[in-house]
């Protein structure tokens, strides 16, 4: 049976480690919408395009092409040929990406994409809207959370393993404003779907986060 599981919560909430994990474990595609506002916004950045001009990001498209790569079960994405995976997780990219990605033209380009792959095959795809808009029949919807300050301490660290300096306070101030961005957004804010099930992981650690979602899948889906 084909299946589709929603993660969606705020940026640091642990939901690509966890659904990487989780799509492993259930030998289904692992789909990070996040990534796919990511390369729109390199794309922007790399241009000149002034990300704050709506009407130009808009008229930039036309010349964006983005598609999903699978490679040894790990998603790697395409920006116009280009294989963008490591340049999207650069600071200024996902601060760029949480203003585009509020454009509702920007949302509408990547839709089709985001429901085509899961129409053919089983997936968790994570996101923000993805149990609101995107896939509002998935079997399994769960909206990711945790304390803001977990959630930049794991940045921080995540980011100096990284090699990339970076201060506490700034990682901390980023994700606040992007959290802010992402909930007061006219088009599809970032908030929990009716039908979800919350997963504070603010106590939990990796293991025990990826067993709360396994289990959850157990229990809607059966498998
Ligand atoms: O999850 P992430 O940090 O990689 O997401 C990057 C940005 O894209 C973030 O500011 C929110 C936005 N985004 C979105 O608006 N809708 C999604 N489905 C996924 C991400």
């Amino acid at each position: 049976m084909i299946y589709s599981i929603a993660l969606d919560g705020p940026g640091g909430a642990g939901k690509s480690s966890i659904a990487k994990q989780v799509a492993k474990q259930k030998g289904i595609v692992y789909v990070d919408t996040g990534a796919m506002y990511r390369a729109i916004a390199l794309y922007m950045l790399k241009n000149n395009i002034d990300i704050h001009d709506q009407p130009a990001v808009v008229r930039a498209l036309s010349g964006v092409e983005i598609s999903l790569e699978y490679r040894d079960g790990t998603q790697c994405v395409i920006l116009n040929g280009e294989d963008v995976s490591t340049a999207i997780r650069e600071n200024p990219v996902s601060m760029a990406a949480s203003v585009t990605s509020a454009y509702k033209e920007v949302r509408a380009f990547l839709m089709d994409t985001q429901r085509n792959v899961a129409k053919t095959t089983s997936v968790i795809m994570d996101g923000r809207d993805i149990g609101t808009v995107v896939l509002p029949d998935a079997q399994v919807k769960i909206f990711l959370s945790a304390d803001p300050v977990v959630r930049a301490k794991r940045r921080h660290k995540e980011l100096l393993e990284k090699g990339q300096t970076v201060d506490f306070e700034t990682v901390l101030s980023d994700i606040q404003q992007r959290d802010w961005q992402d909930i007061n957004r006219t088009e599809a804010p970032l908030r929990q779907a009716d039908d979800a099930v919350l997963l504070d992981t603010s106590d939990l650690d990796f293991e025990q986060s990826v067993k709360a979602v396994l289990d959850l899948i157990e229990e809607k889906v059966g498998e």
